[in-house]
């Protein structure tokens, strides 16, 4: 099988490594790929946005499928323009992306089908909004409707915190995105990130794995996209995963299915356990970057029939198998991220980590120049483990950690705690 992989982050390098493990794999080419991913496959010189590049390097060699990591291509339509094609896609249509790409359209499809998730209101005007949060208790909870990188949800501890986001949200911050916004109840409880994978009718759930998106120790700083995550997640039990299944995952899937947008692809839970079960936080059309990373590494089974099962609408009999090992995964990331920090400086001795036991480490914001390894964006390196506990696995990738040479990266040095703490 000849697969073209879209994307260059990490998640994209944890793909294409368990793809590259098929042995029904033939060719693997790349739109972009980066300096890790570029040692599995053939980089095609076309950027992940790059719609027409993509369907046209597609077409010419003869593509039997194109595995999507990212949400901007499919929000914009690739999975629609490879299928009109004839070309198997695995990545949802843009009408079925719509559950990450429009909250709004997530709350009204998870109302629809009557899943558990937070309390909400859509507004096009700042003065409605006003009015109804001044109804509401803190802390607020404000989102742009749109895709904003991470950007578009404010948590207000006051109600002038919240009203400034309104106005900062109507004003264009964030441009088209913040044009519509949602206001929703705080959830309390524990974050878990959940996956499961359809081709539109049959769903098979994947494992979930738990983030940390704050930069700095103890769960302060700044938001980022996750700064290290691990797997399996303590809180996620099989009475949750049950819950989400029936209560969220199924439900949603068939109600998309109804309204004619089949959702091919990886449906992203993020959830919020409660003392009631497992709420909805919100929907992504893709893998979690970088829970896809630690998933990639427990799973036993070959993801490629899997994958394709999906696109082709034949998932139905397909299953997955998966370690018992836990897995634990460290961001390194340029100094100053997740606001401005500098590129281009020199990274040494990975392959001294990838020495460690059990070490592997994916390439997110990397680049090579002059046979250097340079830092080339935020998010730069995953070092990986696993290992029979967490506590093994999360000290084997520190290990690996301390082996890399990057004096202007950093990284959180408490990953895992949570789970760690339940061991004491
Ligand atoms: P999102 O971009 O929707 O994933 O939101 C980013 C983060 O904001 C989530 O991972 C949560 O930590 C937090 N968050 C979003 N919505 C809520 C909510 N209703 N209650 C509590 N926290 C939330
Ligand atoms: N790690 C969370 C995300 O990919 O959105």
């Amino acid at each position: 099988m000849k697969v073209l992989l879209v994307g260059g982050g990490g998640r994209e390098h944890a793909l294409g490594w368990k793809i590259a493990q098929s042995p029904l794999l033939t060719q693997l080419y790349l739109a972009p790929g980066n300096p890790g991913l570029n040692r599995l496959g053939e980089p095609l010189g076309i950027k992940a946005e790059d719609i027409d590049g993509i369907l046209a390097a597609a077409r010419s060699r003869n593509v039997d499928l194109v595995v999507v990591g990212p949400e901007a291509p499919l929000a914009a339509g690739l999975a629609d323009r490879l299928t009109e094609a004839g070309i198997a896609c695995f990545g949802p249509q843009a009408s079925a992306a719509r559950l990450e790409s429009s909250k709004a359209f997530m709350k009204e499809i998870a109302d629809a089908v009557g899943a558990p998730t937070a309390a909400f209101a859509r507004f096009d005007d700042a003065r409605a909004a006003k009015a109804y949060l001044r109804e509401q208790n803190p802390p607020f909870v404000v989102k742009a409707d749109g895709l904003a990188a991470g950007k578009g949800v404010i948590i207000a501890e006051t109600l002038s915190e919240a009203e400034k986001a309104v106005d900062d949200l109507f004003g264009g911050a964030l441009g088209d995105a913040g044009s519509v916004i949602v206001i929703e109840e705080f959830l309390e409880g524990e974050e878990a990130s959940f996956f499961a994978i359809s081709d539109g009718e049959t769903v098979i759930p994947m494992i979930a794995a738990q983030d940390h998106k704050r930069a700095f120790d103890g769960d302060r700083g700044p938001n980022t996209g996750g700064m290290g995550a691990y797997s399996p997640a303590q809180i996620f039990t099989d009475a949750v995963r049950e819950a989400t299944m029936t209560r969220i995952i199924k439900p949603v899937i068939a109600e998309m299915s109804k309204r004619g947008a089949p959702y091919k692809g990886v449906l992203f839970a993020g959830l919020m356990i409660g003392p009631d079960g497992p709420k909805l936080i919100e929907f992504n059309a893709r893998f979690g970057d970088p829970e896809c990373q630690v998933m990639m590494r427990l799973l036993k089974s070959d993801i490629l029939p899997v994958l394709h099962a999906a696109a082709t609408g034949a998932l139905d009999g397909c299953a997955l198998e998966w370690s018992d090992d836990a897995c634990a995964l460290i961001v390194m990331a340029s100094k100053g991220y997740p606001g401005s920090y500098g590129k281009g400086s020199i990274i040494r001795d990975v392959d001294k980590a990838e020495d460690c036991e059990s070490v592997i480490v994916f390439h997110a914001g990397t680049k090579e120049a002059n046979g250097a390894l340079l830092a080339d964006g935020g998010r730069v390196l995953n070092v990986t483990a696993s290992g029979p506990t967490i506590r093994d696995a999360v000290e084997r990738a520190y290990e690996g950690v301390e082996h890399i040479d990057w004096p202007e990266g950093f990284f959180r040095r408490d990953i895992g705690w949570r789970a760690l703490k339940a061991f004491i």
